[in-house]
C-alpha cells in the first residue's frame, strides 16, 4: 500500500519508501565497516521491525543470522516504569555473540533499554541498536542506538511495520496519522 492509496488517513508523508531505502543501505555499509568481519547476529523486535528487517538484512553482502523476540510492557502504569513482559524469547543462545538488535522506532526508549539490559545479563560479547526512527522529545531514558535511520518529530506515525489498532504497518511509507483517524 502506498500512501497515496489511504491519503484521507493521513496528514503527512514523512518518508517514502525510497528514502527509507536508501538510508537502510546506508546503515548497512556503516555496520559492515564497523563489524570488520565479525559475524552478527540480528534480532528483530515483534512485530514493528519486520519491515525493517526484511529490507535491512538483505542490503548486507555478508553472513549473518536472524532471530526475533517478541516483547510487551504489563500495562498503562508499568509502561513508565519500562518493566516488559517476554512474549517470544530467541531461538539462539547470545552468549558470546555481537548481537545488534533491530528496531523499527525508538519511543519513550523503555523497550530498548530493558532488552540492553536483559541481552548484556545473557552475556552477549556486544549489543547494539540499530532503529529506523526515534523520536528524541518522547525519550523519557537515554538510550544508546549506535544506528539511527531517521530523527522525527513526536507525532503518530505508522507505516513500513509501525500501526494503529494493528493497520498500515503494510503501508510503503511513513506518515502521519490524520487525528480524525484515532480521536
Ligand atoms: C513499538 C516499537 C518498539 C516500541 C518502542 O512496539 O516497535 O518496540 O514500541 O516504544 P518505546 O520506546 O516507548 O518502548 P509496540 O509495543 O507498539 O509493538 P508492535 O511492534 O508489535 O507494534
Amino acid at each position: 500500500m502506498r500512501a497515496a492509496d489511504i491519503s484521507d488517513d493521513i496528514s503527512e508523508v514523512l518518508l517514502t519508501e525510497e528514502q527509507i531505502h536508501d538510508k537502510l543501505a546506508e546503515l548497512a555499509t556503516q555496520v559492515v565497516a564497523d563489524y570488520d568481519g565479525r559475524e552478527v547476529v540480528l534480532v528483530g523486535v515483534l512485530k514493528g521491525a519486520v519491515m525493517v528487517m526484511a529490507d535491512f538484512a538483505r542490503h548486507l553482502p555478508v553472513h549473518v543470522s536472524m532471530d526475533w523476540m517478541a516483547v510487551s510492557s504489563y500495562g498503562a502504569s508499568t509502561r513508565s516504569s519500562g518493566v516488559v513482559q517476554i512474549r517470544k524469547d530467541l531461538d539462539t543462545d547470545i552468549t558470546g555473540k555481537h548481537v545488534l538488535i533491530v528496531e523499527d522506532i525508538i519511543d519513550s526508549g523503555l523497550t530498548l533499554s530493558w532488552l540492553l539490559e536483559n541481552f548484556a545479563s545473557r552475556g552477549a560479547a556486544s549489543v547494539e541498536v540499530l532503529a529506523l526512527l526515534r523520536k528524541p522529545d518522547a525519550m523519557k531514558v537515554e538510550v544508546d542506538c549506535r544506528y539511527v535511520g531517521f530523527d522525527i518529530p513526536n507525532d503518530f506515525v505508522i507505516g513500513y511495520g509501525l500501526d494503529y489498532a494493528e493497520r498500515y504497518r503494510n503501508l510503503r511509507d511513513v506518515a502521519v496519522l490524520a487525528p480524525h483517524v484515532y480521536s
